[in-house]
């Protein structure tokens, strides 16, 4: 048995039934999964081969049971480059995602604005991504049961569900954006030129997780939704300094709106 196989078959022996959809909730975004009701527990720690999150605002758990009727899993605090893990360890918990079973992989950021139409507090439907930075998920010896070599990236982001939640949205009265979310490694903020790049090679959002996570999804066949919250505007958009509290502040402030969403979403889903 591999890594990864070990570990979903540790979380497949404390479950009832095999979740469908995957959930990574990042910073300050972390309350929907107390929303599941009886949820199997599992700190990362217990979980073997499983990293552990040192972030701000990461728990660092996984829960697993039933949200809007679906059977999920829900990462509480994920794991970043730049905290020092590897790619492969990034993405990681994908790879036991799919070894469980899950078809689908819901990811969400903290991510700075861009595009200087968005303000903090705006919520964007990701619909493809620049990676920017060295390291990639995928750099190695190709895992063959996971995906090819060279796997396409064009459609990453599921049309599909991007629209169904364009239209949650829509239904809960919520304006969402869409674009083009970059990544960087961080963890420094970016200066201003590096977002007047950004903004010129078309992103509208930055940050610095998501991308490894959705790459390696797109790599073994899961579908993907992202959704960034935009914390903050991105530097040398306004006088201001971007700090972390705000960031996890920002995040905190949408909770509730965040949560509406991606019930709705879940709920939406076949
Ligand atoms: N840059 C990069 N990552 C981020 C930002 C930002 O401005 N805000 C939240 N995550």
């Amino acid at each position: 048995m591999n890594q990864y196989e070990e570990a979903a078959r540790y979380i497949g022996d404390r479950i009832g039934a095999p979740p469908e959809t995957g959930l990574i909730l990042g910073s300050g975004l972390n309350d929907l999964a107390d929303e599941i009701i009886d949820p199997v527990i599992l700190p990362y720690g217990e979980i073997p081969h499983f990293p552990r999150s040192t972030a701000p605002g990461h728990k660092g758990r996984l829960l697993l049971g039933k949200l809007e009727g679906k059977q999920v899993i829900v990462m509480q605090g994920r794991f970043h480059y730049y905290e020092g893990y590897p790619m492969e360890t990034v993405v990681f918990p994908v790879r036991v995602m799919r070894q469980l079973g899950v078809k689908r992989l819901i990811v969400t950021n903290a991510a700075g604005g861009v595009n200087t139409s968005f303000v903090p507090g705006d919520l964007m439907v990701i619909e493809d991504h620049i990676k920017m930075g060295g390291g990639h998920p995928l750099i190695g010896p190709n895992d063959s049961s996971f995906g090819p070599r060279f796997p396409d990236m064009s459609r990453v982001y599921t049309p599909r569900l991007a629209e169904l939640a364009r239209t949650a949205a829509a239904e809960l009265g919520e304006d969402v954006k869409r674009g083009v979310y970059a990544f960087m490694t961080g963890p420094s903020f970016e200066t201003p030129a590096e977002i007047r790049m950004l903004r010129t090679l078309g992103a509208d959002a930055v940050g610095m997780s998501t991308v490894p996570e959705v790459i390696a999804a797109g790599h073994c066949g899961l579908e993907v939704l992202g959704i960034s919250c935009i914390s903050n505007m991105a530097a040398g958009i306004l006088e201001q300094p971007i700090t972390e509290d705000e960031v996890i502040e920002a995040g905190r402030m949408v909770r509730e709106k965040f949560a509406a969403l991606l019930r709705r979403i879940l709920a939406g889903l076949d």
